[in-house]
């Protein structure tokens, strides 16, 4: 058994507490390797910004589960190095198993999620409430979901059934003991989020489920997936680059800030940063054909997810400060 509190870790009761009253984000990131770690880690001291690093089961696999307690605990030592100390979680994004979230304290994780949302609502209840009763003897934090992200191919009618239904949030929270809650209001996973027709515009989302399941748990930490911009400048670098990403689509920032001002307390931001990565290396390889050292593609990559990530903090989430 590794504690996470040797790691130098924290779970994110205090992180997400501060974060409803000082209205603002704190930023889940993921991460799959070392460059994105260490922008992740840079841009967050930068900025003097709290920060939740979340492995997804897939994360977990391509990196090795011990290569990647290690690299946490490399990088507070790196963040001690730089004189600052600056809250960091590690946090399993989206796990589907008992098992798996146990494994995950096993091994230094200071935060889970148990996502149940494909589950009945009975069955997620059961789950999240196993999960959470280990967790909290390990003084981990637990999110779970209600509702399920909408994908693009669903069907309209499906959609509407798919948004968090706030009629249900009081019992789930009270039944399961959960720390924070994922909830569906419109946003979705991947680079692909909204079908958007010439002229039209990206639907809103359902600020008023928000507000609804804000008033019914009051003060209650709310999580936002799916809550990537899919950042313009990056497809189009990508497909000047030789990529092919039609009609990719993301959540305006506007509405991610705005989020960010209620009781949402962490947005999850992935796809973006895969979209950084990969149009910086694009540019390399097509501007500097020759080029064949991995450092010279994935340190241009590494720095313009750093610069990627220190807007987000700043301009978006408004967690630049907070630390
Ligand atoms: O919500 C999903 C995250 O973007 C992780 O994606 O399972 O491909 O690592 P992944
Ligand atoms: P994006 O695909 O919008 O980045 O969402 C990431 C996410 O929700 C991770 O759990
Ligand atoms: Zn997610």
């Amino acid at each position: 058994m590794h504690s996470y509190k040797d790691l130098g870790l924290v779970n994110t009761r205090d992180m997400y507490s501060k974060a409803i009253g000082g209205k603002y984000g704190i930023p889940g990131y993921n991460f799959n390797n070392m460059e994105q770690l260490q922008a992740i880690i840079t841009a967050c001291i930068e900025t003097n910004s709290p920060v939740v690093l979340q492995v997804s089961s897939g994360a977990r696999k391509y990196a090795n589960q011990i290569l990647l307690r290690h690299m946490a605990h490399g990088a507070m030592d790196i963040i001690k190095d730089a004189g600052s100390n600056i809250p960091v979680a590690l946090h399993l994004d989206h796990g589907d198993s008992y098992e798996l979230c146990v494994s995950c304290v096993e091994s230094g994780f200071s935060s889970v999620m148990i996502d149940g949302s494909g589950l009945s609502f009975e069955d997620n209840i059961a789950l999240t409430k196993k999960v959470v009763e280990y967790a909290h003897k390990h003084d981990v934090t637990v999110e779970g979901e209600l509702g399920v992200l909408a994908g693009i191919e669903d069907e309209v009618s499906h959609e509407e059934t798919h948004y968090t239904k706030p009629e249900e949030v009081e019992e789930f929270v009270g039944k399961t003991g959960v720390d924070s809650l994922a909830i569906s209001i419109g946003t979705s996973h991947g680079a692909y989020k909204f079908k958007v027709g010439p002229g039209e515009e990206v639907p809103p989302l359902r600020f008023d489920i928000l507000h609804e399941v804000e008033k019914r748990l009051p003060g209650f930490s709310i999580v936002l997936h799916g809550a990537s911009s899919v950042m313009p400048e990056y497809v189009e670098m990508i497909n000047k680059y030789g990529g092919k990403m039609e009609n990719a689509v993301g959540v305006p920032e506007d509405q991610l800030r705005k989020a960010a001002e209620s009781a949402v307390c962490k947005i999850n931001i992935d796809s973006d940063g895969r979209l950084a990565m990969t149009a910086k290396i694009r540019e390399v390889f097509v501007t500097s054909p020759k080029e064949f050292d991995p450092r010279k593609y994935l340190g241009p990559a590494r720095d313009e997810l750093i610069k990627m990530y220190k807007h987000k903090n700043e301009n978006v989430l408004g967690s630049a400060g907070k630390a």
